[in-house]
């Protein structure tokens, strides 16, 4: 895990950042994002970070396409000004899922987006049914049938979108515990099937954050896939060349659109994962 960092204070303030060597950002709608920071950090520990987040229109998971797609664009947009970018992930399913066209066709940078890891996980099942734990939207966009059709077509499967989870996985990150009987309550669907899913794709980069919650509620054995890992050699092998040419570090720095009470909550965990600072980003 990484170092707790508690020597520096974390401040919220209206950011006027300048350019001062070229970052890589993590967006997600909320804390999310962490999960797959977490997997790219451990590869890539001496880049520079810059997590962001949309806790103003946070869960995309409930917003329509049109509405994630206007939000992610002008989000990247800003940060862009600011900021010398090197890559860009878009550590959210339901953002993805929607949004990286339109991203791809506006800027230079890489982006790379995270979608549910129904691949890898299709080939782990024994006994052919796999669990989608994701997002509203990202149960309903035709992008995951797709990738379901292509990938797992010889499953089973049974999908499950709770907006709930998501917000019991912020909960957690501002220092609440995640109640067992309210995540076997969501879960009951699967719970109380003859045969439920022996393999669960974690389809939201909140999940993995309550990994151990979830396998604490659903039957004995059952693999949980995520995506991370992939995301994370993914980056390396993309930004392999210029790694040499990352510039000195700098402390790695959270962004969100409202520091409110709610976010301030967030600041231990943040600090946790490495982000010392919280900067309001004026849109
Ligand atoms: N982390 C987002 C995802 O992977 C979910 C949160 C939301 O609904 O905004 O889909």
């Amino acid at each position: 895990m990484m170092e707790y960092v508690s020597h520096t204070t974390m401040t919220s303030l209206i950011s006027s950042p300048s350019v001062v060597s070229s970052k890589v950002v993590i967006f997600d709608s909320g804390v999310g994002g962490l999960s797959i920071y977490h997997e790219i950090y451990k590869i890539l520990p001496n880049l520079h970070y810059l997590y962001v987040f949309d806790n103003v229109v946070f869960p995309y998971g409930e917003q329509s396409e049109k509405k994630t797609i206007q939000r992610v664009v002008s989000i990247i947009t800003a940060v862009s000004r600011f900021y010398q970018l090197s890559l860009v992930v878009i550590a959210c399913n339901s953002a993805s899922i929607v949004s990286l066209p339109a991203l791809r066709s506006r800027f230079v940078f890489p982006i790379v987006g995270v979608v549910p890891a129904i691949k890898p996980a299709a080939k782990l099942t024994r006994n052919g049914v796999l669990g989608i734990l994701a997002t509203r939207g990202t149960v309903r966009r035709s992008y995951t049938n797709e990738l379901l059709s292509r990938f797992a077509g010889a499953c089973s499967i049974t999908m499950l979108g709770s907006k709930e989870l998501v917000e019991l996985t912020e909960s957690k990150l501002r220092g609440n515990i995640v109640p067992s009987k309210t995540i076997k309550r969501i879960l009951r669907p699967w719970l109380t099937m003859s045969a439920p899913p022996d393999t669960v794709v974690l389809g939201c980069t909140h999940f993995p954050l309550i990994r151990e919650e979830l396998k604490n509620a659903l039957p004995k054995g059952t693999k949980l896939i995520d995506s991370g890992e992939a995301i994370a050699r993914r980056i390396e092998c993309l930004l392999g060349n210029t790694l040499h040419a990352i510039g000195p570090k700098t402390h790695n720095i959270a962004l969100c659109m409202d520091v409110n009470q709610k976010a301030l909550q967030l600041v231990p965990a943040l600090k946790y994962y490495g982000f010392l600072t919280l900067q309001e980003l004026k849109l």
